[in-house]
């Protein structure tokens, strides 16, 4: 069986060949997030006003690989901004997608960047 998890790979800024449109600003709440599909990948992104930052991670949550991410609570832990999966509450980092409950979980993570009211995404073609 393929492994749904290994569809999922962390892009630096520098790796990206192709920014993906994924909508419009206003397509994402103020605070949370909203899942977009590229390819075969489900893509949570993430418009984290308080910071006034945005982000984008992998939907699947790797614990009991549940399609929710995009359902969690976004806060911030020592500066650290993270999302928290609905199911069980483990915590990843939006940054680099380390768990921060300590355990070996990890998710993958997209840069974003907004050019006028467009929200692009980076991945690897
Ligand atoms: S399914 Fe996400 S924490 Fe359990």
């Amino acid at each position: 069986m393929e492994n749904i998890l290994s569809k999922y790979e962390s892009v630096t800024p520098q790796d990206v060949t192709v920014w993906f449109k994924a909508g419009k600003t206003s397509d994402f709440p103020a605070d949370g997030g909203n899942c977009i599909k590229y390819k075969d990948k489900q893509i949570a992104v993430f418009n984290f006003e308080r910071r006034n930052e945005w982000y984008a991670c992998q939907n699947l949550c790797p614990h009991k690989m549940e399609m929710i991410l995009s359902r969690g609570m976004i806060g911030s832990t020592d500066d650290i901004p993270k999302i928290a999966c609905p199911m069980h509450k483990k915590t990843f980092s939006l940054k680099d997608g380390s768990n921060l409950n300590g355990d070996d979980l990890k998710i993958a993570t997209y840069p974003v960047k907004i050019v006028e009211d467009e929200v692009l995404i980076g991945f690897i073609d």
